[in-house]
């Protein structure tokens, strides 16, 4: 890990998980027989968009809140994203009765940015990439003084790690040992919660990261071992990152076993057979990590496979697309 950044550890996430567990439940992981046998493979999914805010996301914004210094409580919050992240500082911020403003590209969703509102945050829509938004983000901290939240922040990336140390405990009591899980990855804080816990807990288990082809940043970033950009046109909100993120890439590069790109034809797919076979509504980040078990070359595993259906807050067209002719409907 670089000098700069924080080395998390496995007891921070125990740490974490004590705050969240406080305020949020343990979510399920849960087999669906028709997935198993649309996928031919047994299936494990962990339902995190049941949270309140509908993703997994809400696990780093109650961590968040319970973690704020003097000056973040006094002047408050300011952060960035295309919706999830968003919606979890939003909610972290009215736990701790702190403001909060959060800056969403133009493209955010529209149900994104009511969630937002009705959370009590202000909204300010700046540019149209995350990027963009991030550097409105910035310097609107900069001139209200408010402390700019980064969505990589350490308090965040633990928040999110709790995911992992419920599923990896859930798994224990399974008579076969998991695989795989598979993990989608937009700025990665999920993914490198998933290999700090994994690590602790399950060194036999493999992690695997999806992301979009069409917004490879973070992807890149693990192949090449330094932080690279790329354009993002998916249309998978959450996953839209245009650069990788150092804190995250900095522990995934070390131990993610495998990183695999999908279209986003194969989200849709995956998010059909969600709706259609787990009784579950995703939006397209929350189906990538199924999308992940679909694409070609992924055969040859030996045990059941966990994919985490972070989060179900689907845009109008989203849910349009479920009802499209598919092969699995
Ligand atoms: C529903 C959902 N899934 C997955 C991700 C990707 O998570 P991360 O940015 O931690 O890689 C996001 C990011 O916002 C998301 O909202």
């Amino acid at each position: 890990m670089a000098a700069d950044l924080p080395d998390l550890s496995y007891d921070d996430v125990l740490r974490a998980a004590e705050v969240v567990a406080r305020e949020l439940p343990a979510t399920p992981l849960q087999s669906h027989p028709l997935l198993d046998a649309a996928v031919g493979a047994e299936v494990l999914v962990k339902h995190e968009h049941v949270l309140p805010t509908g993703s997994f996301k809400v696990r780093g914004g109650v961590h968040l809140a319970s973690t704020l210094t003097d000056a973040e409580q006094q002047h408050g919050l300011v952060t960035c994203s295309t919706g999830n992240h968003a919606q979890s500082v939003a909610y972290g911020a009215r736990l701790a009765g702190v403001r909060a403003a959060i800056v969403m590209p133009s493209t955010a969703p529209a149900v994104k940015q009511d969630a937002v509102a009705a959370l009590g945050a202000e909204v300010v829509v700046r540019g149209e990439t995350l990027g963009e938004a991030g550097a409105a983000a910035r310097e609107l901290a900069a001139r209200s003084g408010a402390t700019f939240v980064c969505p990589t922040d350490p308090r965040i990336v633990l928040g999110h790690a709790t995911a992992y140390l419920e599923l990896f405990r859930q798994a224990a009591d399974l008579p076969v040992p998991l695989a795989a899980v598979l993990v989608p990855i937009g700025s990665g804080t999920g993914a490198a919660g998933a290999c700090l816990v994994r690590d602790a807990l399950a060194p036999g288990t493999r992690v695997v990261g999806v992301q979009s082809a069409a917004a490879p940043a973070g992807w890149r970033s693990w192949r090449s071992g330094t932080i690279e950009t790329a354009p993002a046109t998916t249309r998978a909100s959450g996953l839209a990152t245009t650069t990788g993120y150092p804190l995250p890439q900095g522990i995934l590069r070390g131990s993610l076993d495998d990183f695999v790109l999908v279209d986003d034809d194969v989200i849709d797919e995956a998010a059909r057979l969600l709706a259609t076979r787990a009784h579950t509504l995703a939006e397209g980040a929350g189906a990538a990590a199924l999308a992940g078990l679909l694409s070609p070359g992924r055969s040859g595993r030996s045990g059941p496979v966990a994919v985490v259906c972070t989060g179900a807050n689907a845009s109008a067209e989203e849910i349009a697309r479920l009802g499209a002719a598919s092969p699995a409907a």
